[in-house]
């Protein structure tokens, strides 16, 4: 099949690298002589036809900077009476061949229930927690740990000095590995993640088992998806769903924070990270792992593998069928790290 016109969008929260996966597309499409419409606001653009022509010149420079040129949302056109028949017309009246749709599960879940109304997808991925399946990391996820890794040197300095217990919260919504990964790097005391359920009264031992080896402050890192098994629900900001059915998660830090503080001597003080992860430049891990998604996506479009996403597979860029990516998500954090992050206590 002669591909002449991708189109391209960016869904669900953003990330740091995004627009170097956009810049690679168009730099790669342009070497084919194929041109890349770029839909603004994810899934609101092609249901509502808002795109503009995506060339050199307007990606030039896009590189390093962070978030997404084309706007992001959380659209659900499933959740829209006839939207996916809206996007199929405008696709059709764009005369675009191929959808290359850059985004977490939900963006992707949209894209491949897409393809059985055989329109031509193929996903990125892209979400700093992590948690896509058959990819060993996407786009997003090493610069988030970058910045979580620099909170955690910084909040040593001020724990170290008056000897207190620093909670730190991470995203995070169903797997620890911004979590675990960001406390292996940031030197963390006590990590505790979505994967496994965490008590309270466990913590408060922990910490003074460390005091009672001389260490008079403790680090902890917890995901905004982790529960305390003395709690029946998790934690939540809202428990209004977004339009693919999540609540707005966030506070465990500072619940753990309060339940901790009824027995400690010097109170324990959170510090929420929230959208600084998602802020900011992109580490040069994320901007060649972008390019080289950006760049293969073209060329499985060219070799007509429809219904994939890029993954990276040991050093390998590789196509995955969205079906069997879909599936095996969230994927958790394997043992053998939670292990290793055990040894540092
Ligand atoms: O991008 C994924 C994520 O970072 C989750 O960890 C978090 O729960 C969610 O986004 C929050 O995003 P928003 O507030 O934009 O819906």
């Amino acid at each position: 099949m002669q591909i002449k016109r991708i189109g391209l969008l960016t869904g669900g929260g953003d990330s740091p690298g995004i627009n170097a996966a956009i810049r690679a597309v168009v730099r790669r499409a342009w070497k084919e002589k194929i041109e890349v419409l770029g839909y603004a606001n994810g899934w609101a653009g092609p249901l509502e036809g808002r795109a503009r022509v995506l060339d050199r010149d307007s990606t030039s420079g896009i590189l390093p900077i962070g978030g997404t040129i084309l706007g992001s949302s959380r659209t659900n056109p499933f959740k829209i009476d006839g939207g996916p028949q809206k996007i199929i017309t405008n696709l059709r009246s764009a005369q675009i061949d191929v959808l290359i749709a850059i985004g977490g599960d939900d963006t992707l879940g949209v894209a491949h229930r897409l393809a059985e109304y055989d329109v031509n997808v193929i996903g990125i991925p892209q979400t700093i927690d992590n948690d896509l399946a058959l990819t060993d990391y996407s786009i997003g996820f090493a610069s988030a740990l970058a910045t979580i890794t620099d909170a955690l040197d910084k909040l040593h300095t001020t724990a170290h000095s008056h000897h207190r217990v620093l909670i730190l919260e991470v995203m995070g919504r169903d797997s620890g590995w911004l979590g675990l990964l960001g406390g292996l790097a940031g030197g963390a005391d006590i990590i505790l993640i979505p994967e496994i359920p965490f008590s309270v009264s466990a913590v408060y031992h922990q910490i003074n088992e460390r005091k009672r080896r001389g260490r008079h402050f403790s680090i902890i890192v917890i995901s905004e998806g982790a529960s305390p098994q003395e709690l029946a629900e998790p934690v939540v900001q809202e428990k209004e769903v977004d339009p693919f059915g999540h609540v707005k998660l966030g506070g465990i830090g500072d619940a753990l924070g309060r339940a901790l503080n009824k027995f400690l001597d010097l109170p324990a003080r959170v510090t929420t990270l929230a959208y600084l992860q998602r802020g900011g430049i992109s580490d040069p891990f994320d901007r060649i792992l972008a390019t080289r998604f950006g760049v293969a996506a073209v060329e499985f479009a060219g070799d007509g593998l429809f219904d994939k996403m890029t993954a990276l597979q040991g050093n390998d860029i590789i196509p995955v069928n969205l079906a069997d990516v879909l599936a095996a998500s969230p994927q958790l954090i394997d043992n053998k790290l939670i292990e290793l992050a055990a040894l540092f206590d």
